[in-house]
């Protein structure tokens, strides 16, 4: 295999970029364990042209490295062709260009993925690299933004703009990270079992006369997001499941709902704001801007949604209650998007 006249040999082994994971450490060790050429994690062109100690760290390169290719992502063509100026002396053999992550605070200003969207602007920018630096240029996207769109009318459009290489995620941006893998195991987690443990629970529920069974939905499985298609399916299948089983299990004397918690301040949401999932700036920020989606004016706390958990658990207070959702989210969905 051959980039330009970057000789890999014969079925070479590259190991992929990755944000957070492909350091000059990381990429040492899979060298160690027999990768023919590494890649950078990607460098913010923006962040090299004013000069950002963070984005500039990433370009230092070690000789055993070699061959190696330092991959940078931006939407605006002046910036992508002096950062690739200046990702081109840091000498490594290779510059690839990110069209391809996904990631909402990246995706939603236009670049990494958001690129897919323009595509005359992707290619523009490429042939623009391509004519700026002497070093081979290599691009990386997705399928597409969607499935709507044909990858190989872009792949020749790059081909044309002169990439020596052009690497596809096969997936397309709307699929974000997931693909029929993760589906699987979303719905095996989310959904398959919560029913498969139900029928664990269910004979000492019956040895004491009855009980009641909590499934833990949320909102998302009745309003939904971008990016979170499989979770959101297991969600709502979720509500559909504590249906069935409210009936299935009627005469057992079992009671089957579901709580649909909204935002809760809790560890996980706090470490999911923190991968760009939801808007920009601080987590702080982040949470602010869901507080002001519920009618509350805040995220919930863990202990209000335990609170409703004790009331349908409870087979006094709850008693005539069965198959049915209860949205504990601060009354985020009660208000219309164009309110
Ligand atoms: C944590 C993480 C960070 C990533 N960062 C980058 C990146 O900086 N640049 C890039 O082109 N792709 C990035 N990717 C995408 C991977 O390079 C790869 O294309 C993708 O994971 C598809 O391979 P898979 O199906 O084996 O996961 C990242 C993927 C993960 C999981």
């Amino acid at each position: 295999m051959k980039i330009s006249t970057l000789d890999l040999g014969e079925k070479p082994l590259l190991l992929a970029p990755m944000e957070d994971v492909t350091d000059a450490s990381f990429r040492c060790i899979c060298k160690d364990y027999g990768a023919d050429m590494v890649y950078t994690e990607f460098v913010p062109s923006d962040g090299l042209i004013r000069d950002a100690r963070k984005a500039l760290s990433k370009l230092v390169i070690y000789d055993y490295e070699r061959p190696i290719g330092i991959q940078i992502y931006g939407h605006i063509p002046e910036s992508m062709v002096e950062a690739a100026k200046m990702a081109e002396e840091a000498k490594p053999e290779v510059i690839d260009l990110n069209f391809g992550c996904p990631v909402n605070k990246i995706a939603k200003r236009g670049a990494g993925s958001g690129m897919m969207r323009e595509p005359d602007k992707l290619v523009e920018i490429t042939r623009r690299v391509v004519e700026a630096v002497k070093l081979p240029v290599t691009v990386k996207t997705r399928l597409g933004w969607d499935r709507s769109e044909d990858p190989c009318k872009i792949a020749s459009a790059l081909a044309e703009a002169g990439a020596d290489m052009l690497v596809i995620h096969g997936r397309t941006v709307s699929q974000g990270f997931s693909g029929s893998a993760d589906w699987d195991a979303i719905l095996d987690v989310n959904l398959k079992s919560t029913y498969f443990m139900s029928h664990f629970g269910i004979p000492h529920l019956k040895a004491r006369g009855g009980g009641s069974i909590i499934n833990t939905s949320s909102v998302q499985g009745m309003a939904s997001a971008n990016l979170v298609s499989a979770y959101a399916a297991s969600k709502g299948g979720l509500l559909a499941l504590t249906r069935a089983m409210a009936i299935e299990f009627a005469p057992d004397e079992i009671r089957v709902n579901a709580i649909l918690p909204g935002a809760v301040d809790t560890p996980m949401l706090r470490a999911g704001l923190s991968r760009g999932h939801v808007g920009d700036g601080t987590i702080i920020d982040r949470l602010e801007n869901l507080a002001r989606k519920t009618v509350n004016g805040r995220v919930g706390k863990p202990e209000e949604i335990a609170r409703s958990i004790y009331f349908l658990a409870d087979n006094q207070q709850s008693s005539f209650m069965t198959g049915q959702a209860l949205v504990i989210d601060g009354g985020a969905t009660a208000r219309l998007s164009t309110e």
